[in-house]
């Protein structure tokens, strides 16, 4: 989507639709809306005072009303999109409104092109960056595999259309919004392909694509690489599966950091990224286990993270780690009871082997440390207690380092994608202690979350660390106004914008 700013006379819009977004209350004859209401109808000939009149069009939030070859426009078409109470106004709602408007748009094949009135409500730079974002998000579509002629459409060029006389500049909010969204996508795009294209080797060679194109570092290790190192954990999860397992490392260094002597500050991503998880020899029931090929969200987030990064070069350096496997049952997989020394050095007792994220985070984690990390944050699809903790709104958020948690929290608040935090009290950390080994990868019935982040603890040691647990975020079982059924690329604008805030900070010092 090519997206532009301008200041075109609402009578000479070229593109196929122009979207009037309308707030409760607004109408042709008395709104701050005013004056596009009203120059529209004038230009339509009455047409939109009497939908208002006869209450057709009332501002409703996700109501709509398309009108097609009114009045002398250049344009054909005019969609009034409802935009709900305007004292809900803020990046968050303006996003999903776009977003909503887009997809409304996108159910009438002809139109390709669309330009979006910004009215007077909406005309800050954070709320065009959201239109920006919305738009992206709002447009993709979850039919990868679909007849062509069946799929849906896409809208080519978007044109923000200011009402202002001296509008501001939206260049700013174009990049920042494009970067945003476009990398929500591409982690949506992973998320989206079944497994059997999604293998770890093809998560690998789409983050080196991606890395090549925006200019990051890339690396990859390999099995033999793994053996190597010793990364017994990540290994004991491959073990199972005829797909070889990934470590996937992408490096973000800002411009003259080496020249200033290096980067003290390494902030680690890091992202779960099972491609598909079957439980393994502690096998699923069959009842929905096909989502588990969404078990690589938390790693596509810190591709997608990584790739804003790369666009918006933020002054902090930045290293993305993605352990990749597929966790599957056969005669060479991992055993319940099993034990396995992990890269760290610290054994582990396999005790139930659908607890395999953390196994592969374990060495993931490591491998940043090991690499100079000073701060780790990971996400993860990593437990189904935190779905049925905090559903689909939110995800959870745990760690050492309480500022830390605080700038994620923020982070999220700021872009929509919003955590809660769970307690961190040690006395949860007894609960998977093991009689054989230093630590077993599950507790008991209880707190299974914030059991799962404590496993995580022993390998973040003294190093600042927090986890993200995206199980009931990272993917949508219902479709949205604003948003398709599936993957959802939750993580990639909260990891985004906590780094570009760590910067900011950074650089105020
Ligand atoms: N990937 C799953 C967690 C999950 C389940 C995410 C459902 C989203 C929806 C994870 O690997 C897993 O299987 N966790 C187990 C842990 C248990 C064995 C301690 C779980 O939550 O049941
Ligand atoms: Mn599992
Ligand atoms: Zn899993």
């Amino acid at each position: 989507m090519k997206i532009t700013a301008s200041r075109t006379s609402l009578g000479e819009i070229s593109e196929d639709v122009l979207i009037v977004p309308v707030f409760e209350g607004e109408t042709p004859r008395d709104s701050d809306n005013a004056s596009a209401l009203a120059a529209l109808d004038h230009l339509t000939g009455g047409a939109i005072a009497s939908l208002f009149d006869e209450g057709e069009m009332t501002g409703k939030l996700d109501s709509s009303v398309l009108l097609q070859n009114v009045g002398p426009f250049s344009t054909k078409r005019l969609l009034l999109y409802g935009a709900g109470q305007a004292q809900h106004i803020d990046s968050v709602s303006v996003r999903r409104l776009s977003g909503a408007a887009i997809r409304a748009v996108l159910k009438h094949r002809a139109i390709r092109s669309a330009a979006f009135l910004v009215t007077r409500k909406l005309e800050t730079e954070a709320l065009a960056q959201a239109i920006v974002e919305g738009a992206l998000i709002g447009q993709m579509s979850a039919d990868l595999y679909r007849a062509k002629e069946e799929s849906t459409a896409k809208i080519e060029a978007l044109d923000l259309i200011s009402e202002l006389p001296e509008p501001p500049d939206f260049d700013g909010a174009i990049k920042a919004g494009s970067a945003m969204g476009e990398a929500t996508n591409c982690a949506r795009a992973l998320g989206f392909e079944p497994s059997n294209v999604m293998t770890p080797t093809e998560l690998a060679d789409r983050a080196q694509k991606m890395a090549n194109r925006e200019g990051l570092g890339f690396e990859v290790l390999g099995e033999d690489d793994m053996k190597r190192l010793g990364m017994g954990a990540l290994l004991a999860v491959s073990r199972g599966s005829n797909e070889p397992a990934r470590l996937i490392v992408l490096k973000y260094e800002p411009d003259g950091e080496q020249a200033a002597g290096g980067s003290e500050n390494l902030i680690a991503l890091v992202g779960k990224g099972i491609t598909f998880d079957s439980g393994g020899i502690s096998i699923k029931p069959a009842d929905r286990m096909e989502e588990m090929k969404y078990d690589m969200c938390g790693g596509a987030a810190v591709i997608g993270a990584m790739q804003v990064i790369a666009r918006l070069r933020p002054n902090v350096s930045v290293i993305g780690v993605v352990p990749a496997s597929e966790n599957l049952p056969s005669g060479r997989a991992v055993k319940p009871g099993d034990v396995v020394r992990s890269f760290s050095g610290k054994t582990i007792e396999v005790v139930n082997t659908d607890a395999e994220g953390r196994l592969i985070l374990a060495d993931a984690i490591t491998y940043a440390i090991n690499n100079g990390a000073t701060c780790v944050v990971d996400a993860a699809t990593l437990t189904g207690a935190c779905v049925v903790a905090l559903g689909e709104t939110r995800a959870a958020v745990m760690g050492t380092d309480q500022q830390l948690i605080a700038d994620l929290v923020a982070a999220g608040e700021q872009c929509g994608e919003r955590l809660w935090p769970l307690p961190f009290d040690d006395d949860y950390g007894d609960i998977i202690k093991s009689d054989i080994a230093d630590v077993k990868n599950v507790g008991n019935r209880t707190a299974g979350s914030i059991t799962a982040g404590f496993f995580l603890k022993h390998f973040a040691g003294s190093v600042p660390w927090a986890h993200l647990d995206i199980a009931g975020t990272a993917w949508t079982e219902n479709e949205k106004p604003y948003l398709a059924k599936g993957a959802t690329g939750f993580g990639v604008r909260l990891l985004a914008n906590f780094v570009l805030n760590r910067a900011k900070a950074k650089d105020k010092e």
